[in-house]
This record gives C-alpha cells, sequence and structure tokens, in this order.
C-alpha cells in the first residue's frame, strides 16, 4: 500500500510544487490541509488547485474565530511587539496550523506530515516544535529545506508539471493573516533600498490616503477590544473592519530589521493596519487604569511572552503562566480610547475608563487639590539620599 503524507498547503508556488515532488520521490498519495487564518484567498480555489496536482483528500478549514480569539487576543493583552516593531503576526498562527495538521494525521492516520518551510527562518522552528511535542511520533518532514532548488527551477518544475503559477506574488514570499500581512525577498533583500509600492495591498501610500482625518473608538472588555465607534463587533468582523479602515489612512507599514531565532539578520516588510493601532490603544488603556509598578513589571512578561511565540515555544507551559499574571491585569483594562488616523500616522487623543486611577484632583495645577505639595519637599530628600551620598564621595575622592 501507498504511504499517505499530509502537507500543509498554502496553494502558494513552494507547496504546489512540493505535491508534485512528494508524490513522486516517495510514490506516496497526499492529503492537503489548508487553514483560514484571514489570508484573504479564496479557499475554494486553494482546494481545486490542490485537487487539480492530484492530492487524494483536501481539507479547508475556517479557523478565523478561533485564531482571533485564542491567538491575537492573547497578543494584544501581552502588547506583543518583537524587537518593538513586528506584531509577531506570522508567528502567532503557526501553532494553531500546526496543531490542526496533528488533528487531521490523528484523523486520518497518518504517520508523516511536511511543510514549505525554508531551513532559514523562523516558522520551520514554530510548526516543528509544536507537532512534535504535540504528537511526538509523527514524522515530520520539511523537504524544501534539503531540495535545493532556487526560485527559478521551481518554477520550471511547475511549468513541465502543469502546475499554475500565480503571478502576482512574483517576486516575493508572502504570508498574510488577519493580524497582518509578511513580505521578504526580492528587491526587499537590500536594506538599503526603500520597499517598492508593489510589496503593499493593505495599505495605501500616505501620500495618497485622504486629506482629511478620521476617528475610530475602540472599546475594551477585559483587555480585548469588543466595540468600534459604539457598535459591538464580532472579533474577527472588528480585526478586518479595522484593517481596512486604518489601510484607506496609510496605516500599518513596517520596515523592519530582524533578528531571526536562526541567527540571521533579515530586512522585513509588514503591512499591520488594525495591530498597530489596537496595540498602541490598548498600551495607553493599561496605562489608565495599572498602577506603575504593573505598568513596569508588565512590561518585562510582555516581552518574555512575546521571545516564546516570535521563537516557537508557544507551547511552553510558561506562556500560560505568563497569560495568568497578564489576565490578571486585564481584569482593570476596560474602557474606550479615541485614536485620530491622518495620512500614514495615528494618535491616540482621549481614553475614559470606569478603572481609571487618573485623578484630576490630584494631578490639575490648579491650587485648590487633595494633593498636599508640601509633602514633596520631604519626598525629594529621601529619594535622591543614597545618589546624594555617593555623588558626595565621588566628588572627595576626585579631589584627593
Ligand atoms: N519574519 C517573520 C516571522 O518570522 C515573517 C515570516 C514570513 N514568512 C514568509 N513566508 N514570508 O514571523
Amino acid at each position: 500500500m501507498k504511504d499517505t503524507i499530509l502537507l500543509a498547503y498554502s496553494g502558494g508556488l513552494d507547496t504546489s510544487v512540493l505535491v508534485k515532488w512528494l508524490q513522486e520521490k516517495y510514490d506516496a498519495d497526499l492529503i492537503t490541509i489548508t487553514l483560514d487564518v484571514g489570508q484573504q484567498n479564496d479557499l475554494k480555489k486553494v482546494e481545486e488547485k490542490a485537487k487539480k496536482i492530484g492530492v487524494k483528500k483536501h481539507y479547508s478549514i475556517d479557523a478565523k474565530e478561533e485564531f482571533v480569539t485564542d491567538h491575537v487576543f492573547s497578543a494584544i493583552k501581552a502588547n506583543a511587539l518583537y524587537e518593538g516593531k513586528y506584531p509577531v503576526s506570522t508567528a502567532l498562527a503557526r501553532p494553531l496550523i500546526a496543531s490542526k495538521i496533528v488533528e487531521i494525521a490523528g484523523k486520518e492516520e497518518v504517520s508523516t506530515v511536511a511543510h514549505g518551510c525554508t531551513g532559514k527562518g523562523n516558522d520551520q522552528v514554530r510548526f516543528e516544535v509544536t507537532i512534535k511535542a504535540l504528537a511526538p511520533n509523527l514524522k515530520v518532514m520539511a523537504p524544501v529545506r534539503e531540495w535545493g532548488l532556487t526560485r527559478d527551477e521551481e518554477m520550471k518544475f511547475a511549468k513541465t508539471n502543469g502546475i499554475e503559477i500565480s503571478h502576482s506574488s512574483n517576486p516575493y514570499s508572502i504570508d498574510q493573516n488577519l493580524w497582518g500581512r509578511s513580505i521578504e525577498c526580492g528587491p526587499l533583500e537590500n536594506p538599503e533600498q526603500e520597499p517598492p509600492e508593489d510589496v503593499f495591498e493593505w495599505t495605501v501610500p500616505p501620500e495618497k490616503a485622504p486629506d482629511k482625518p478620521e476617528y475610530v473608538t475602540i472599546k475594551f472588555e477585559n483587555g480585548v477590544p469588543c466595540a468600534m465607534n459604539g457598535i459591538n463587533l464580532h472579533p474577527v468582523t472588528l480585526i478586518q473592519t479595522l484593517n481596512n479602515i486604518a489601510g484607506k489612512h496609510g496605516i500599518g507599514r513596517i520596515d523592519h530589521m530582524e533578528d531571526r531565532l536562526v541567527g540571521i539578520k533579515s530586512r522585513e516588510v509588514y503591512e499591520c493596519p488594525a495591530a498597530m493601532v489596537l496595540l498602541e490603544a490598548h498600551k495607553d488603556l493599561e496605562k489608565m487604569v495599572l498602577t506603575r509598578h504593573q505598568v513596569f513589571f508588565k512590561q518585562q512578561v510582555d516581552a518574555q511572552w512575546t521571545l516564546l511565540v516570535y521563537t516557537g515555544l508557544w507551547i511552553d507551559p510558561l506562556r500560560e503562566d505568563l497569560e495568568a499574571f497578564i489576565d490578571k491585569t486585564q481584569e482593570r483594562v476596560c474602557g474606550e480610547v479615541k485614536v485620530k488616523l491622518y495620512k500614514g500616522g495615528f494618535q491616540v487623543v482621549g481614553r475614559t475608563s470606569p478603572m481609571s486611577l487618573y485623578d484630576k484632583n490630584l494631578a490639575t495645577y490648579d491650587l485648590q487639590t487633595s494633593f498636599n505639595q508640601s509633602w514633596s519637599e520631604g519626598f525629594i530628600e529621601l529619594w535622591g539620599l543614597p545618589t546624594r551620598v555617593s555623588h558626595i564621595l565621588k566628588t572627595k575622592m576626585k579631589k584627593n
């Protein structure tokens, strides 16, 4: 009997070539699986393409809601920006895709699964760490890591094997989901060169954005967005809608010198309109409702959470440990944040919360307040005491 291999299939060039390559090289039957995480590909077309290349069976799984509520919302609560710039959009979807691969592998009783990652990126790590932990007996293949085909050779292989090539994505390698769009390769490999306009799909160039600003008010409940401009929205709809609105204003373009887990520095370009706006709004609201001790400590927890996710350790128990802390803090993160969008930029321009720790009576520069300014004198004495003592000694020693 023929072996069956389960392949994570995107419909793109790499994984399409992979189907034929695995069929030929291993004389195997192929089952393909595609997850809808909001990448805006027509899943029907992806399925048709898979069938056309001769797979035995294809799974299309709508995982948008699960992706948002279990992955994206955790990232919002953790203010996740890798190296201060990248909202870990690609990284967030990988463990979800891996877990569905494992699920279908069990259902179909296959013992080998394959993915289309190269040996140079982070995604191979994210897939394999998760799959191997969830299903230690599954064999995982990463043929692109070994086959040594250049992109041109792949294209030739595709042509001779009747695999259609979509021209829109060339020469870029693109990964999309609801939380963002990652673009690599081609001219982007020259970090000194401005990204050509054709890499962008979700955002207009800021100079072509409307001349009038637009305001959006986002409501958060326990740290996650639940309504926009006064209208309650399904989590998936909220993010899709905000991607459209912010993208129309040229917001969310990111050009990043990134440190990959495998040690490579790489120039990465992203479009993440909703992510950038929501992360900023969330962070702003946190600063209104958490004490400064919570805010400062949480920054370290957030950075650790983000690093785990970026480096493929979604399933490490530390993530859930950190989330226990994060979720506790989010009980306070309720309220509304008003954001102004204009020509590629955005600012939070207002916020309200029933949990606000802001006390106008304390903060005002008016004289009639409950803050007794005479207390500050003694406070400054004690606050500066260790610094003063040490500096006086330093000055003395210099003189001697
Ligand atoms: N550098 C990002 C990450 O590691 C994006 C990877 C995008 N993948 C792609 N096939 N273009 O998460």
